[in-house]
């Protein structure tokens, strides 16, 4: 069904391999189209409870924007682009079902972007993190600057952007950029061991604490009123009440999504 990706979906769970190996799995045109189009459809079928994205081999994750595809763009071609980009990612960032990088390799500018707009990262130990757009004589284009910011401080997300130097998954780890470092052949069991726990909680509860979560970062958004409202819905849920009777009575919930 699609050209560039990959997909699997097994237990709820949606794994999407970034499927060009032979470039690294870098971003171009077809990989961010059909990129859009699977997240609609995480967040169209309700078979799909959350999803995970990894790159094809063992290499890269995704080694960034196709750089072949930079050349002839003018200011404002380059400036849509970059817009474009920024909403598919923020859809992923924005989606109620979790959504977790598997980063399995190289993530340097593009891919070091779509990993940070998954809700977490889970990385290999060979995996690779940076923003060498400098090196280019450019600047990360899909929201790079602002979530590297917020999830390693401006201190070390300036650097990283202005050195384009590379860190190491456990450097990462260390940084908080990912969650886990795990062997390349336990990733995908990892992540999926992780989504699992999760598919077993109240999915409007769990999106109410992506939606919350997210609203820290959101200028539009005071998040802790974004929270309250999200604490409320909660009280009209099917789930809510599921859940509070199993625990009186002593039994695992059984969550129904209602
Ligand atoms: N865009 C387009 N093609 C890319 C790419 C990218 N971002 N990253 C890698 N590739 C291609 C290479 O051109 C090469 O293609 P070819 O075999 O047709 O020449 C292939 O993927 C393999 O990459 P190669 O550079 O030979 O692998 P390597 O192991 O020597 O180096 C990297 C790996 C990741 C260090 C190197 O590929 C690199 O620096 N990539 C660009 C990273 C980057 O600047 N990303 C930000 C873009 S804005």
């Amino acid at each position: 069904m699609y050209q560039t990706l990959l997909t699997n979906l097994e237990n709820g769970i949606l794994t999407i391999i970034i499927n060009r190996p032979d470039k690294l799995n870098a971003l171009n045109k077809s990989v961010m189209e059909e990129l859009n189009e699977v997240v609609d459809e995480i967040y169209k079928n309700s078979l799909i409870k959350a999803a995970i994205i990894t790159g094809a081999g063992t290499k890269s994750f995704v080694a960034g924007a196709d750089i072949s595809e930079f050349l002839g763009l003018n200011h404002e071609e380059a400036m849509m682009l970059s817009e474009k980009g920024q909403i598919i990612f923020f859809k992923i960032e924005d989606c109620p079902k979790p959504i977790v990088a598997a980063v399995n390799g190289f993530a340097l500018g593009g891919g070091c972007e779509l990993a940070m707009s998954c809700h977490f990262r889970v990385a290999s130990e060979n995996a690779k993190f940076g923003q060498p757009e400098v090196n280019l004589g450019l600047i990360p284009g899909y929201g790079g600057t602002q979530r590297l910011t917020q999830l390693i401080g401006k201190g070390r997300a300036i650097e990283l952007l202005i050195t384009a130097n590379m860190i190491d998954a456990n450097t990462a780890l260390q940084y908080g950029l990912v969650n886990y470092v795990v062997p390349q052949e336990e990733l995908l069991n990892k992540t999926k061991t992780i989504l699992t726990l999760i598919n077993s909680k109240a999915p409007l509860a769990v999106a109410g604490c992506i939606q919350s979560a997210n609203a820290v970062f959101d200028e539009s958004m005071n998040g802790y009123e974004t929270e309250v409202k999200e604490f409320g819905k909660c009280f009209s849920t099917k789930d809510m009440k599921e859940g509070i009777a199993a625990f009186i009575e002593k039994r695992k919930a059984n969550f129904t999504g209602n």
